[in-house]
């Protein structure tokens, strides 16, 4: 069951995504894509991906961005079915190929 933020469930988190908010991001959907993953969250029914609004990521020029923790990948150009497919794909323990722009090294080789 998905919590309200304040009382959000840590033992749960498994996947954190943060979702620019800046303001090319904002021109990019970032508000459609923000409610496509949140609304993707809860027809899941899970509690282990949390969804974060941040401020400008500093990758402008690859906007939409999106960001997944602790896998440490960057997504770029995202979209609203992006972000439905990346729901999907993290609830089955894999990562969405498509719209990657970094991987943090050093989390590579331990990704699903
Ligand atoms: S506005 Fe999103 S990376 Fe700058």
């Amino acid at each position: 069951m998905v919590q309200s933020v304040g009382n959000y469930n840590l033992d749960e988190l498994q996947q954190h995504i943060l979702i620019c908010h800046g303001s090319s991001c904002k021109k990019n959907r970032a508000e459609e894509i923000t409610a496509a993953i949140r609304d993707e969250v809860k027809t899941q029914k899970t509690s282990s991906i949390l969804v974060t609004r941040t401020e400008c990521l500093k990758r402008c020029s690859d906007a939409c961005n999106a960001v997944i923790y602790p896998a440490g990948v960057w997504y770029k150009e995202m979209t609203p079915g992006a972000g439905r497919k990346l729901v999907k794909k993290l609830g089955k323990g894999k990562l969405m190929k498509k719209h990657i722009s970094y991987h943090v090294g050093k989390y590579k080789e331990a990704t699903p």
